[in-house]
């Protein structure tokens, strides 16, 4: 049996820190806004070169806050990508604002800054690009485009925390070339908490401090609201669990890459591109996190049947496109609209790459594809 996520791996390496931290969290009886947080706020933003950091529940919260922190509200417009977690869109539909989806690029699964030119209107609020499965979206001319339009960036970095790309010739980090960039802490991310968690970063210090009153209610001073805000605060306890884990996010980031490269290795010894199978592209100058390692497969549906008959792990990220959803039947997308999207949906598979995976695990993932490719024909 081959899962396609094993936590409990993950645990047993660092079960003894982990538990200690969560035991010291329970002895000092201190749950919100201690010490754990702020030590994960200002160790991400160092890390991560992107200004402030604020500590929220969840990277569904950290989306919404920012959108609020941005005062996006009834009727504006938001462009997106139809092929990302539902949560990008959702907190756009939640505030009242207008999702407007727009196509993604076929190679990257990430949202097509042409798309994103001609989707502009003068009621476009906010661009959220979704660095989806881990690798950065275009962002070059993206901010181009956000800059000339006068219209802010919010990048959806849920799947992507430590993922780089070099814009105009210099490395910048996932998250931090947006007006904020939104990390989720879901446990099957990279950097995974025991529960729910998330974090805002950004390098202007009006909208951080906007940030952090909208996690407490809207309450500045304590008890005093000028505007509504969320609960929407980052627990001590997944803060403690979350400290272990970044000090060993780069060594799994390492991992993960390198199951990659032994993906690509056994795809060719193995002759999968006969099959019209196709891995995923890391375009030049990209530094590619592998949240998941997502490729097209023809034939995915039995594909995935007959993977999970052997007791191999895989998964649909995403079997159908946001515009497509029956809940934003209203916004009035037809089938066709967004061909490359719909096309993914219908070809993508996610296998197996979480750090603690072995070497024989990957190869027996690989012939089993291959086999199935050779019983199909
Ligand atoms: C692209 C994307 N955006 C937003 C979210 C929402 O994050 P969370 O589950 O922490 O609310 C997720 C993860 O689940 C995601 O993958």
């Amino acid at each position: 049996m081959i899962p396609f996520l094993d936590l409990k791996r993950q645990y047993e390496t660092i079960k003894l820190e982990i538990d200690r931290a969560v035991l010291n969290v329970l002895q000092q009886q201190s749950f919100i806004l201690g010490d754990e947080v702020k030590h994960l706020e200002d160790d991400i933003s160092a890390r991560f070169e992107s200004g402030c950091a604020i500590g929220v529940s969840s990277g569904t919260d950290a989306l919404l806050i920012s959108l609020m922190a941005l005062g996006v509200g009834e009727g504006d417009e938001v462009i997106t990508t139809p092929f990302t977690f539902f949560a990008t869109a959702g907190v756009i539909h939640r505030l009242g604002a207008i999702p407007v989806f727009v196509d993604i690029e076929p190679e990257t699964y990430n949202i097509d800054p042409e798309a994103v030119e001609n989707a502009i209107t003068e009621r476009t609020a906010c661009i959220i690009p979704v660095h989806i499965f881990g690798l950065m979206a275009n962002m070059s001319p993206i901010r181009k485009i956000a800059k000339r339009h006068g219209v802010p960036i919010l990048e959806d970095a849920a799947q992507a925390i430590g993922a780089w790309q070099r814009v105009e010739g210099n490395k910048a980090y996932a998250g931090a070339l947006g007006v904020t960039g939104c990390f989720s802490f879901f446990p099957s991310k990279n950097l995974g908490g025991a529960g729910d968690g998330g974090m805002i970063v950004t390098r202007d210090p009006d909208l951080a401090e906007r940030v952090r009153r909208l996690r407490v209610h809207g309450s500045y001073p304590k008890y005093y609201h000028h505007t509504v805000g969320i609960n929407g605060r980052l627990d001590e306890i997944q803060a403690a669990v979350l400290n272990v884990k970044l000090k060993y996010l780069d060594e799994w980031v390492r991992k993960r890459r390198e199951h990659a490269e032994t993906y690509r290795r056994l795809y060719r010894e193995y002759g999968l591109e006969a099959f019209w199978v196709f891995f995923p592209h890391e375009p030049e100058g990209s530094h590619h996190v592998y949240n998941q390692f997502t490729g097209r497969f023809p034939k995915r549906d039995r594909l995935i049947e007959f993977l999970r008959s052997r007791e191999i792990g895989a998964a649909i990220y995403y079997p159908l496109p946001l515009h497509l959803q029956p809940c934003f039947s209203y916004l009035g997308y037809r089938k066709g609209d967004l061909p490359q999207a719909e096309k993914a949906a219908s070809e993508v598979l996610s296998l197996p790459v979480f750090p603690e995976l072995t070497e024989g695990e990957q190869e027996t993932v690989i012939r089993e594809i291959r086999g199935f490719y050779e019983n199909e024909v």
